[in-house]
């Protein structure tokens, strides 16, 4: 058995391949680590058969939908899985044949309903059911610490001692741990009877993990996450430095093939102060007034906004839309700023 655990910030994924077979499985893919996935697989001669979302992550992006669009592979979640896009609904008792291995589903409600275990020959990918030195939190949508309590008392401890843990979370660089070790000096299962354990996770008080209400949008419905839309829509174009703008603005000498400066920013930003020479439509206008502003679409555009981000999206909007020469600023005004470049200041155009 291969099994390779990936790491981004605090959430661990894994690929898990049969060698004889050249098949694999990934479980718990984010988004910021598709290509290394698929790159992995290759490296070890794996074919990808599947991919597992362990529960509804609400704190990070998955990328079962995602790499599920770009392989061709089935989303397996189980069957309490509020996500539309899933192909194979399982539950408990049920495996899933990866070559000569055989992952056995453990239905282990607590951390979300939706929440499973993976057994593979010694081993057990557990979620956030149960992590190194902790177990997962149940005071996020569909938690509930006595089905915790029962999960983890009355599945998952009960493998073999020797069983190898893998968790979806680790925040300490652990990789693993084992079902003994786990059950001797996790301080979460210390504990001295159910009410105890449910008394303990009520006391956590834990802050609410960053883009919430994101993820579960885009875990349960499939949809993408801004960044998502920011880095599909800068695959989509080129960019141009913020020294090289500067250099061709201040430059001005090919007027055959001058490069527009696009202020996409709010009027008040605009008014400001803004690149030298740049006109202005602001992002939420820009389909509306373009051609107006910018009649030939053959002219050499750079857009800019403050960050860079609502550039990338207008940029590749306006190249949809035929400006076939639109490019971003790579960088944002708050940089040019930083730089020290020079600012005009001018009113917006009404
Ligand atoms: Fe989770």
């Amino acid at each position: 058995m291969i099994l390779e655990q990936f790491r981004s910030g605090g959430c661990l994924s894994y690929l898990v391949g049969c060698e004889r077979h050249g098949s694999a499985v990934i479980v718990d893919p984010e988004i910021a680590l598709v290509d290394r996935y698929q790159a992995a697989a290759a490296q070890h001669g794996l074919r990808l058969h599947y991919l597992v979302d362990t529960h509804t992550h609400a704190d990070h992006f998955s990328a079962c939908r995602k790499l599920a669009g770009q392989l061709r592979l089935p989303v397996v979640m189980h069957r309490a899985s509020p996500a539309p896009f899933v192909d194979i609904r399982v539950d408990d008792g049920e495996c899933l044949i990866v070559g000569a291995l055989r992952l056995q589903v453990l239905h282990t409600p607590g951390h979300t309903a939706d929440s499973i275990c993976l057994a593979v020959e010694d081993c057990v990918l557990t979620g956030d059911t149960l992590l190194i030195g902790a177990t997962g939190r149940t005071d996020l949508p569909t938690g509930d610490a006595g089905l915790l309590y029962d999960s983890l008392f009355g599945r998952l401890l009960r493998l073999p001692p020797e069983t190898r843990v893998y968790p979806a979370h680790n925040y300490r660089d652990q990789s693993s741990s084992t079902i003994g070790a786990e059950r001797a000096g996790n301080p979460r299962l210390q504990v001295d009877g159910r009410d105890a354990f449910i008394a303990l996770m009520d006391s956590l008080n834990l802050k609410a993990p960053d883009h919430l209400t994101e993820a579960l949008r885009v875990n349960c419905s499939g949809g993408r996450s801004v960044a998502q839309l920011i880095a599909e829509a800068a695959d989509q174009i080129a960019f141009m430095p913020i020294d090289e703008v500067y250099r061709r603005i201040a430059a001005r000498d090919d007027a055959s093939d001058a490069l527009v400066v696009l202020d996409v920013r709010e009027s008040d930003a605009y008014a400001d102060g803004h690149i030298p020479g740049a006109r202005h439509v602001p992002r939420g206008q820009l389909e509306l007034r373009v051609d107006r502003v910018l009649p030939d679409p053959l002219q050499r555009i750079v857009v800019y906004c403050e960050y860079g981000k609502i550039s990338t999206l207008a940029t590749a909007m306006l190249r949809g839309i035929g400006f076939s020469r639109a490019i971003a600023l790579d960088g944002g005004f708050s940089q040019w700023r930083s730089s020290g470049l020079p600012i005009e200041s001018t009113p917006a155009e009404p």
